[in-house]
């Protein structure tokens, strides 16, 4: 007999919606309409109605892929944010420095979106995103989403995991990290022409960290194309670490073996380092780490080590805790 083990993140098995219900919406809004069966399933009625956001997106060419089959094995504890507060409360700075650039972020033109897999790699290569979605496997994760801010949200991701996109990168053995780069065009995005920043913004993981199977590229957002002030056509979505590595409108990965430097650790290396993974006893130097607000429960919770993934990445960390500061 197959016996499952739960993971540390999931939700009771109870309260798991049927994946089979929850991928065909009109039986999920019938079900709905005939009985409380599905009450339970809230956060995921929000993914029948398309939000303000989302209307004025219009119709994206990957639309036809979504939903994808929600993975069983990434669920959580906590209900899903409603997708209109997850739509309009962004940080994404190209658009502004406010959490209201949902409207901006619609200027960004994301057809045709090339994306550039180089550097210490086999053959480097560009592809197109419809392309690179056609190869990849696509599926739903609900993932913790904890930002440095000290909110948080629990959000259905679509997309595939960032392995998958290495593999298809073949890079060199010599590659140690992988350097990724969002789009630059200021006559777009606004806030590219502040020039005090320095565009475009960049992130980057180890190895070890990119191939590990909780790193993932998302593409969707409950059960559609991923909003353009959420990230589109892909960005980064590593959830045992703060938010900001989680890196929007990328055009490049890049592998390297000199460790990239941030967008943010250039900006304030001693407030934004490398690592951000959530521990929340080591505070940011202006607040405190140990609790989260999480959006539209009006409530404060813990928050927890590596965001409540550790006994899934601790390990890439081992040995390492003396020598530099991993959490910050
Ligand atoms: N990516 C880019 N290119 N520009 C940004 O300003 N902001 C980061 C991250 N990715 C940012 C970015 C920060 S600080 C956070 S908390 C998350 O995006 C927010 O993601 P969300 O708007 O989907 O919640």
């Amino acid at each position: 007999m197959l016996i499952r083990i739960k993971q540390g993140w999931e939700i009771p098995e109870s309260q798991v919606t049927p994946e089979s219900v929850f991928h065909d919406r009109r039986r999920l809004l019938k079900a709905a309409a005939a009985g409380p069966v599905l009450l339970g399933a809230a956060g995921l009625l929000a993914a029948c109605d398309d939000t303000p956001a989302q209307a004025a997106a219009g119709e994206d060419p990957s639309a036809k892929l979504y939903p994808v089959g929600r993975n069983p094995e990434y669920m959580l504890d906590r209900p899903i944010t409603d997708e209109s507060l997850a739509t309009t409360y962004n940080n994404y700075y190209e658009f502004g420095s406010s959490k209201n650039i949902w409207q901006k972020a619609q200027e960004l033109p994301i057809r045709p979106w090339t994306v550039a897999l180089d550097g210490m790699v086999e053959q480097p290569m560009e592809i197109g995103i419809d392309d690179l979605l056609a190869k990849m496997p696509l599926e739903e994760r609900v993932y913790r989403h904890r930002c440095v801010e000290a909110w948080s949200m629990a959000v259905p991701y679509s997309g595939f995991p960032l392995k998958a996109l290495i593999d298809l990168a073949k890079p060199l053995s010599s590659a140690k990290y992988v350097k990724m780069t969002t789009f630059q065009d200021p006559d777009t995005a606004g806030g590219q022409r502040a020039a005090w920043y320095p565009w475009p913004y960049v992130e980057g993981l180890t190895m070890a960290e990119a191939r590990h199977h909780l790193a993932f590229i998302a593409t969707g957002l409950y059960g559609k194309p991923i909003p353009k002030q959420n990230g589109a056509p892909l960005r980064l979505a590593v959830p045992w670490k703060y938010g900001f590595k989680h890196i929007k409108g990328i055009v490049r990965f890049e592998f390297t073996d000199e460790r990239p430097k941030s967008f943010w650790e250039v900006i304030q290396g001693s407030e934004y380092g490398f690592w951000a993974n959530v521990n929340p006893e080591v505070p940011h130097p202006r607040w405190s780490q140990a609790t989260e607000r999480v959006l539209g429960l009006n409530e404060r919770v813990p928050t927890l080590l590596y965001n409540g993934y550790a006994e899934y990445v601790a390990d890439l960390y081992k040995g390492m805790e003396d020598k530099e500061n991993i959490f910050m």
